[in-house]
């Protein structure tokens, strides 16, 4: 595949005016307006937490704070603005049908018709059964329903560390269930770990990771740990939350051959990994995998709230027993934003520069990695990165000060972004210029240099 496809011209960011920090962030509107809204907004994520910045503006892949400050984008809002801040042609489809017709329940409409009959044409395999709603978690719980009501069964099999969302259904199939709900968890959900590179449960002689334990593990489990009624195993084929963690080659391939010995459904929860981050329309297709039930969000509508659940030809009657619609999912507004996404993906060949993106990522990381002693690994697939901070390259002991302390200080640099402990998340948007992602890395690197020093961890 060609991949040093230019940039759009309209997203170029001109670096000798941005990063531009005009006052030290969080300044003192930002602050100011901070405190207004959190004397009633109370749920606010460990990273506003620790960098209360309040935003005014985004276009493409910069944002301005409130007191003048440009930032450039490392994090596309959270995994979603993967086509830039404000696509001019996401915004115009939006707007069209903001002046046109809002909602009409799920009656059928012609935006809605082209939009299935696009997905139908782009997604892999025989992905043609559709639904639509407004948020990636409300996909999640559908395509759970979907399994439970293509097969019969209604136990689900998920993994250590990814994430679902935070409903009953979606978070009895992550960890920290307990944190969010309390007590209860649907009953049936199992959970089993799965394979990550850089830190396996099982390797082989020669040290690398065994993919075939980790299957043979799960095929003891089916026999004597579930009551043998598995309607899904359900993952994110690469998991975002968790640290941009991705798969061994061969996991994905054997994990499909295992559904299908023991008659269980393969749903890829691909909400943060579709529509071009990793560089494919769907991240198992960098495996040839083709699950049965697969759910999209976040880039989807580039910001527009739309999600969707997909389902194979043989499976797609099910969505009808599962009282499926509901009040926003494919509205007009809903629709004409996602087909605009596939549109303009194609348009500016963007699955192509989200993998140049990625060689120029890699390539710089690794470097980042030998200058570096607290770089324990580094990771990327298209947009999709990551950088794991530890305290001792051997014992891989995860580094979160570290992490803490890289954030806030690149965030005042003029990096929007959002790591997660000891893991720099990064999810420039796909329409980067490659010197603003230089740029980017540039700053990221020079806070870890200052947090070596600072920990006294420098060379
Ligand atoms: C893989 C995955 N699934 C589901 C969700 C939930 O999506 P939403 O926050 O839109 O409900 C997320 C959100 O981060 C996610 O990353």
């Amino acid at each position: 595949m060609k991949t040093n496809i230019p940039s759009p011209a309209w997203a170029k960011v001109d670096l000798k005016k941005v990063p531009a920090m005009k006052v030290p962030a969080p300044g003192p509107k930002s602050k100011a307006v901070h405190a207004r809204c959190t004397k009633y907004f109370k749920g606010l994520s460990g990273q506003v937490k620790l960098f209360p910045v309040a935003f005014e503006s985004g276009h493409g892949c910069t944002m301005t704070d409130v007191d003048g400050n440009v930032y450039i984008d490392f994090s596309s809002g959270i995994y979603v603005t993967t086509l830039g801040h404000c696509h001019p042609k996401v915004t115009e489809q939006v707007q069209k049908y903001a002046g046109q017709l809002m909602n009409c329940h799920d009656f059928t409409t012609e935006i809605k018709t082209r939009l299935m009959e696009k997905m139908a044409a782009t997604l892999p395999g025989d992905l043609n059964g559709f639904q639509l709603y407004d948020c990636g978690t409300a996909a999640v719980e559908a395509g759970l329903r979907v399994c439970r009501a293509a097969t019969g069964k209604h136990e689900m099999i998920s993994c250590f560390n990814d994430f679902h969302g935070k409903t009953l259904g979606a978070v009895s199939l992550a960890e920290y269930s307990a944190q969010v709900n309390g007590p209860s968890r649907v009953p049936g959900s199992h959970m089993v770990p799965r394979p990550n590179p850089y830190r396996p449960h099982w390797t082989k002689a020669d040290g690398t990771i065994d993919t075939d334990a980790y299957i043979a593990f799960y095929e003891e489990y089916l026999a004597r740990g579930t009551a043998r009624m598995v309607a899904a195993f359900v993952l994110e084929p690469i998991q975002g939350w968790g640290g941009s963690v991705m798969p061994p080659d061969d996991f994905l391939p054997k994990l499909r051959a295992l559904c299908d010995r023991h008659k269980m459904l393969l749903m890829a929860d691909e909400v943060l990994t579709s529509m071009g981050r990793t560089g494919k329309w769907l991240a198992c297709e960098h495996w040839n995998t083709l699950p049965d039930v697969v759910t999209l969000g976040k880039g989807f509508g580039n910001g527009f709230p739309v999600t969707a659940v997909c389902v194979r030809e043989p499976y797609k009657e099910s969505i009808e027993k599962i009282s499926a619609s509901s009040s926003y999912g494919g509205n007009p507004m809903a629709c004409a934003a996602a087909l605009a996404c596939f549109e303009v993906i194609e348009e500016e060949n963007l699955l192509a520069r989200a993998t140049h993106l990625e060689q120029i990522a890699l390539k710089y990381m690794r470097g980042m990695m030998e200058r570096h002693p607290i770089v324990g690994d580094v990771r990327a697939k298209g947009c999709l990165m990551g950088v794991e901070l530890v305290k001792d390259r051997k014992a891989k002991t995860p580094f979160d000060a570290a992490g803490k302390l890289v954030y806030q200080k690149a965030f005042a640099k003029g990096l929007a972004w959002i790591p997660a402990g000891h893991i720099l998340r990064m999810s420039p948007p796909i329409v980067m210029d490659d010197d603003t992602l230089i740029k980017g890395l540039e700053i990221i690197e020079e806070s870890i240099g200052e947090t070596e020093k600072e920990l006294g961890y420098a060379k």
